[in-house]
Parts: C-alpha cells; structure tokens; sequence
C-alpha cells in the first residue's frame, strides 16, 4: 500500500528540486493523439484588403521597413504565429517603395496575390513578381523589395518563425552599409540565386492543367502540385510544404485530416471549407488555417485555386507526419505502404 504522505512528501521534494514525476500526468506528456492549441481561422479578404490598404496610406514603408498585417491565430496571444508553428502575413508595397535587405535564419517564402511587376531582391538577383508565383528565401539568404512597377503589390509571406523560436535559434542581419545588397557582404553559402527557388505561376497552372486533363482528380485535394525543387525532388525549405491546388467547377472532396496544420490562400474562385462543424466560405483574396489532424473537406462552387503551406516539410524529416482519408487507414509517413 502506497503510503500517501511519503508519496506526498516525495512530490514536494521533487518540486522543490525542479522535477516531476512522469507517472503523475503520463498522458499530459504523451497525449495519444495531437490536441492542438490553435483554432480553425478564417482572414476574409473583406477585412484583410482594407485594412492593408488602410496601412498603405498612413504608415510609409520607411517607418514599418515591412508593412505587414501579420494572421494570429485568435486562440493564441498576439503576436503569436498563424499556426503552431507557421506565420502567414499579408504585405503591401506601393509603387515607388522599397523594404531594404536584411537576411535571418527563417525560412520564407512569398505568394503573390495582386499585382505585377515588382521585384523581390534575393542574394543580389532581381525576380519579377508575378500574380500567383512563388518565390522562395531559404534562411540567410538576402532579401529585400523594390516596387518599380504603376501597381500595387499584395502578397503573402510565409515563415517558420515559430519553429526557429522553438530552437531559440534566430538570427538577423542588417547589412552592414545601408542600400543595394552588397556582393562582399553576401556569404559564400549564400551567394548567387537558383531559378529553381522561382515558380511561377504560368509553369504552375499548365502543370495542373495537365493534371486535370490526366484524368481523375485527388478525391480530398482535386488537382494539386507539391512546389519541389526539381534538381533533388524534394521540398526547397526544410520546415515549408507548399501546394497549389486547383478545384474544378462544383468539386466535392473527401474528408481528409494530416498531422500538418495547413494555411491556405485563396488565388481565384469561390468554395467552402468544412472543418469539424466550422464552415469556412471563402473567396478570392482569403486566408483561412486548419489545425492539426482535424478532419475537413473542401467544395468549390466555381473552379477556384487554393495556395497553401505548412510544417509538413519539416514533419516528414521528424517522421511524424501522417494523413488519413475519409475512414480509410491512417498513413504514417515512412512507414505505411
Ligand atoms: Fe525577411
């Protein structure tokens, strides 16, 4: 028989000493199945649009360096990130404007939602921004942007800050003389700038085209293209998964649920998304989030396009990440067949 004072007297001593015993809340540290902090969010462009606009017109790109709305999940604090581990914002840079170059240890990537014509700045190498490319910074690459275009620029960055803050391992670089990105202060790791990092949107559509044409769609994601460096196959950040996904006209997809929580970005289109009883109408312009392994399905009631990133990147590297299909078995990466 357990003897209750000296368990209890063996607890404080424990605390007191800074340790807990694993028995006491085994599945607290354990738990079975994720039970994720964050909630499904939705950021209607309704909303998003003018209140960056609104920021356009009274904070100069100066002042903010990055004039940024940045998407807290509303079950965390503010300034907390969109998912556990993501952040998605929303940036404006207004014709004439620059955000001057910096480099840090997150991984980003930028989606264009509006505009042509500007360009972003990525170890030296300009890259035109077109709507519904995708442009990728690995961490400590250089970057900045310069708007030389007549049109307004909207895009979304995507970053792994969370992730970084869970290592405490971020860093951040001003260089060291203001202006241009110099080519002596760009690091032998860094220099240069591989095309592959650039997808663009006209490669992207006319390979999901072809998907499209090929035959069946995915029954949860329609067509949908992984963005994959093509010289190793796999994802260009380490931590980000990025996917576009086109729903035909009327598309009805399959219940689905992944370990990832998943951020998507509507380009075009209108559709709903059900997540566990929260239905999500979404449209052209909208930022919405799913939380981990919760189950949901996506409806298009017009062909719509869909931009989304997570951690899957960074999951199947953890052998973690595992996806399941309407009641069909759950797939653990790695190890299912
Ligand atoms: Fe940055």
């Amino acid at each position: 028989m357990t003897d209750e004072t000296a368990l209890q007297n063996l607890y404080d001593r424990a605390a007191a000493a800074h340790m807990q015993p694993l028995w006491v809340n085994t599945k607290g540290y354990v738990p079975r199945e994720p039970a994720p902090a964050i909630v499904t969010a939705h950021w209607p462009a309704d909303t998003s649009i003018p209140l960056l606009r609104r920021a356009g017109e009274i904070v100069s790109s100066e002042f903010a360096d990055r004039r940024v709305l940045v998407c807290n999940n509303p079950a965390l604090p503010p300034f907390s990130p969109t998912t556990q581990t993501l952040y998605a914002c929303i940036q404006l840079l207004l014709p004439g404007e620059k955000a001057a170059p910096h480099r840090h240890s997150q991984n980003a990537l930028r989606f264009i939602l509006q505009g042509e014509g500007a360009d972003t700045i990525v170890n030296d190498k300009p890259v035109r921004l077109r709507r519904g490319d995708v442009v990728i910074t690995p961490a400590w690459a250089w970057h900045g942007h310069v708007n030389t275009s007549n049109n307004d620029m909207v895009w979304i960055d995507g970053l792994d800050n969370a992730v970084l803050k869970l290592f405490d391992a971020t860093f951040f670089e001003l260089p060291p003389h203001t202006g241009e990105i110099a080519n002596e202060v760009v690091g032998p790791a860094n220099t240069g700038f591989d095309p592959d990092w650039h997808f663009k949107w006209h490669d992207t559509e006319t390979l999901l085209r072809e998907q499209q044409a090929s035959g069946d769609p995915d029954a949860a994601h329609g067509c949908r293209r992984r963005l994959l460096d093509p010289k190793t196959n796999s994802d260009p950040l380490p931590t980000i998964a990025a996917h576009m996904t086109l729903l035909p006209e009327g598309f009805r997809g399959q219940s689905y649920r992944s370990s990832d929580s998943v951020i998507y970005v509507v380009m075009s289109g209108e559709g709903r998304t059900t997540c566990e009883g929260e239905v999500i109408d979404w449209k052209e312009g909208d930022i919405f989030t799913i939380p981990t392994w919760k189950r949901y399905s996506h409806q298009a009631s017009s062909e719509a396009v869909l931009f989304s990133i997570s951690d899957r990147a960074a999951q199947e590297k953890l052998r973690c990440w595992r996806e399941q299909r309407g009641d069909g078995p759950v797939q653990i990466f790695g190890l299912s067949g």
